[in-house]
């Protein structure tokens, strides 16, 4: 038996219209599974490979995660689910997340949007016995100064992993997280475009590289998979060391 193989599964990757969504889309797709991603974008033609989007392959919907309504009244093209994966993330600089209305935005998309796009699928998530994977980051884990919207959501969604993990094993539901650590994706290109900055970052990375959007997918594939059979409520960091 081939653990890995997702053939005749169906995927949602809500954020999967680009970094490492899209990585962990792919990669879903390469093992069989049909796979359906979500972005901002109206349309698939809207995203390029230079951004890091590479579409080819996968269903396409806008869903903007920031509004609850359109969460609630997304229609999907797929009515069986086996796998969910929320990568939708919004991070804002230069201090905006110090204003009440960028710090609101950015907990809306981080983890208001984590919780809407879980119940919404939780019946056909249930129906299949499927799995649910929240990506979450590093940053849950130690303070990030000029981002507390940033550091409070994703603090939110490793706690909100583990109790929906526990108060959904009874649906056979498995619930996991994935934490990553610096990836280069353009929410990061202002350290990763930044060859000072770059520098520095690299430094705190014992592995001595970024990760990439194919590192996460490893992980998200273990985690959706047999192989992970009785691991639930876990955030498995994948940073290459950086918060050692
Ligand atoms: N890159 C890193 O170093 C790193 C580290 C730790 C954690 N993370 C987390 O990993 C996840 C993916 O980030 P990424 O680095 O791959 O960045 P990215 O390429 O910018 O991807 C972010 C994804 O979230 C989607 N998104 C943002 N706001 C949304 C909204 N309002 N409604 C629906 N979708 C929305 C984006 O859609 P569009 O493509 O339409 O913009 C995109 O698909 C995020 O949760 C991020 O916080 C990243």
């Amino acid at each position: 038996m081939n653990e890995l193989d997702f053939s005749g599964k169906q995927v949602l990757v809500v954020g999967g219209s680009s970094g490492i969504g899209n990585g962990i889309a792919q990669a879903f797709r390469t093992k069989g599974a049909r796979v359906h991603v979500c972005g901002t974008r109206a349309k698939a033609s809207d995203y390029s490979a230079e951004e890091g989007s590479h579409l080819e392959g996968l269903e396409y919907s806008q869903l903007d995660v920031s509004d609850a309504h359109a969460i609630e009244q997304f229609k999907p093209s797929f009515d069986r689910l086996d796998v969910l994966v929320l990568t939708q993330g919004a991070v804002i600089y230069r201090r905006g997340e110090f204003e009440m209305e960028g710090f609101r935005k950015v907990v809306e998309v981080n983890l208001m949007s984590l919780m809407a796009c879980a119940i919404k699928f939780q019946a056909m998530l249930s129906a299949s016995k499927g799995s649910l994977i929240i990506v979450s980051s590093t940053a849950a884990y130690h303070s990030t100064m000029g981002n507390p919207a940033y550091n409070a959501s994703k603090t939110g969604a490793v706690g909100l992993t583990r109790t929906l993990a526990e108060a959904w094993a009874e649906d056979g539901i498995r619930v996991n997280g994935i934490a990553p650590g610096l990836v280069d994706t353009k929410m990061t290109k202002v350290t990763t475009a930044n060859p000072k900055r770059l520098e520095g970052a690299l430094e705190r990375i014992p592995l001595r590289r970024l990760g990439t959007p194919q590192d996460m997918a490893g992980a998200a594939l273990f985690l959706a998979s047999p192989l992970a059979a009785y691991i639930i409520g876990q955030t498995i960091v994948v940073d290459g060391g950086l918060i050692l």
